[in-house]
């Protein structure tokens, strides 16, 4: 032990590692620690190792959740008697003291708190004494930090869930009272055919209702007790587990305890969730930085989000909307790096498995930073409505061109090519298409008549589009109401 210590130290003091162990304290500190696994152990651990092992810094974040997973199972362990109604109640009462500690932030971390576990169960043991000792009866750190993990997810989702709900009611609003806007519809980034404004609006709010939805389906897979699981063979002592999962307000428990204490299936969805909802997010974003750029001009972003240049007085920079487009990169790193370090693991726990918590932590806030953010751009941004509609240009007509004479019986290849033709007389004429005469055109097709300067118009090319999930007014305005209508659903659970 002796010569264990000294490799120690003269491994460490060239690197000059940095935690919070004074090193001449080192032998005294590393004795009184007494870790919770300590049994077996007799030589010390490696300061570095120590450091690298521990947590507790970022997993202090489920002490609230660790605590109700121990007050469910303190009651588990009464009904199977492995303690006496007075050790339930003292163990109860500890774990009380515990929680008011931390919830007035006077809960005070020991350097022997590897985790938030063993931070917990040390503090309990200093509450009540040996009698603490039995809270764990049965339980392993693999099935409580699962259970803690599912708990927290579930408690802290509902949030996001709100600004997300919110988020998309704004957009929906929008979409509303804009519905006469036209702007050009792009494809490839060319100007392809005349759309409403809120059609575009719509096709963000469609995608994150699949978002929305995706989250429900996940939180409710997830929605399963592993408590009980063990390290992975389950609970001897016969608990209750079924007790335990409506405690805790699951649906149920996991069906089996090695998939039940080492699946990370909810983790890996949660990063996938955040990530696939930060694609739309970024795409959303890219589209509202092109349109409000001096070439576009369609939109202008508030003041409250948009910051100026240290350089060019002139300056207005959409650095919330590039923000946001910048963090969706942090999130789907996070979920592949997390899901690279599910790769290749065995059955049941590893210790990779701690990597988890900041990813879940870091994207979390992330993504709650980015939905209230992408909130106030679309409820402030202002829109120039005549930019857009001069946007538009009677060469995106040349589709509608097709369909009239779709309309007078011309097969829709054929009517492709004389629309083609229209397109290439104008150009020759080097006039707009608009203006060429019913003369004309008869060169091109004799199925040109007089009505044909029905096509000349914006508003009746978007209002052609009345099949399901196209431009037409009607169209607009139903997508508006079944999305209120699910909206409304949702706000009132
Ligand atoms: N801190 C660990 C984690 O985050 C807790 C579980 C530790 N389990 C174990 N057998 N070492 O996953």
């Amino acid at each position: 032990m002796h010569h264990r210590n000294k490799t120690i130290i003269s491994i460490c003091i060239p690197f000059q590692c940095n935690n919070n162990l004074v090193w001449d304290k080192l032998p005294l500190i590393m004795e009184k620690a007494g870790k919770l696994w300590g049994g077996r152990f007799t030589g010390m651990t490696d300061p570095i190792m120590e450091r690298f092992n521990a947590s507790i810094s970022f997993d202090k974040r489920l002490w609230k959740e660790d605590l109700a997973g121990s007050q469910a199972y303190v009651k588990a362990l009464r009904k199977v008697d492995i303690v006496t109604e007075d050790e339930m109640k003292e163990i109860q009462d500890g774990l009380n003291k515990v929680h008011e500690e931390w919830s007035n932030n006077q809960f005070v971390l020991q350097p022997s708190d590897e985790d938030i576990h063993t931070a917990n169960e040390r503090r309990l043991k200093e509450f009540i004494g040996a009698s603490a000792g039995k809270l764990h009866t049965g339980r392993s750190r693999n099935d409580q930090v699962a259970t803690d993990m599912r708990l927290w997810m579930r408690n802290n989702l509902a949030s996001i869930r709100t600004f997300f709900l919110e988020f998309i009611q704004v957009i929906v609003n929008r979409a509303k009272i804009e519905v006469d806007i036209l702007m050009p519809g792009y494809t490839h980034m060319q100007r392809a055919q005349p759309i409403r404004w809120s059609h575009w609006l719509l096709s963000y709010a469609w995608a994150f209702h699949r978002d929305l939805q995706y989250m429900d389906e996940f939180v409710n897979r997830m929605n399963y007790l592993p408590l009980g699981s063990g390290a992975l063979a389950g609970n001897p002592f016969n608990v209750d587990r079924e007790f335990l999962a409506k405690e805790l307000g699951f649906l149920g428990a996991t069906a089996n305890s090695i998939d039940g204490a080492s699946t990370r299936d909810f983790v890996t969805e949660f990063l996938f969730w955040s990530s696939q909802t930060m694609l739309h997010l970024s795409k959303l974003s890219e589209d509202l930085i092109i349109y409000s750029s001096k070439e576009f001009s369609f939109v202008k972003l508030s003041d409250a989000y948009s910051t100026g240049s240290s350089l060019m007085p002139q300056k207005k920079n959409a650095d919330s909307l590039e923000l946001i487009r910048g963090k969706c990169g942090r999130v789907v790193g996070r979920c592949t790096g997390f899901m690279m370090t599910v790769k290749g693991l065995p059955s049941a726990f590893n210790k990779d498995f701690q990597e988890d918590k900041e990813a879940t932590f870091d994207v979390y806030d992330t993504m709650q930073d980015v939905i209230r953010v992408a909130t106030g751009v679309i409820s402030t941004l202002s829109i120039n409505r005549e930019t857009m509609y001069n946007a538009l240009s009677p060469d995106m007509l040349a589709t509608d061109l097709a369909y009239y004479l779709v309309r007078k019986g011309v097969p829709f290849r054929e009517a492709h090519g004389l629309s083609g033709s229209v397109v290439a007389l104008a150009e020759n004429k080097n006039c707009p298409m608009t203006s060429l005469s019913l003369a004309d055109l008869k060169t091109v097709s004799t199925y040109f008549e007089e009505d044909v300067s029905e096509v000349w118009n914006y508003e009746n090319s978007v209002e052609q589009y009345t099949s399901t999930g196209g431009t037409s007014k009607a169209n607009v305005l139903l997508q508006v109401d079944e999305l209120t209508t699910w909206l409304e659903k949702l706000k009132a659970k």
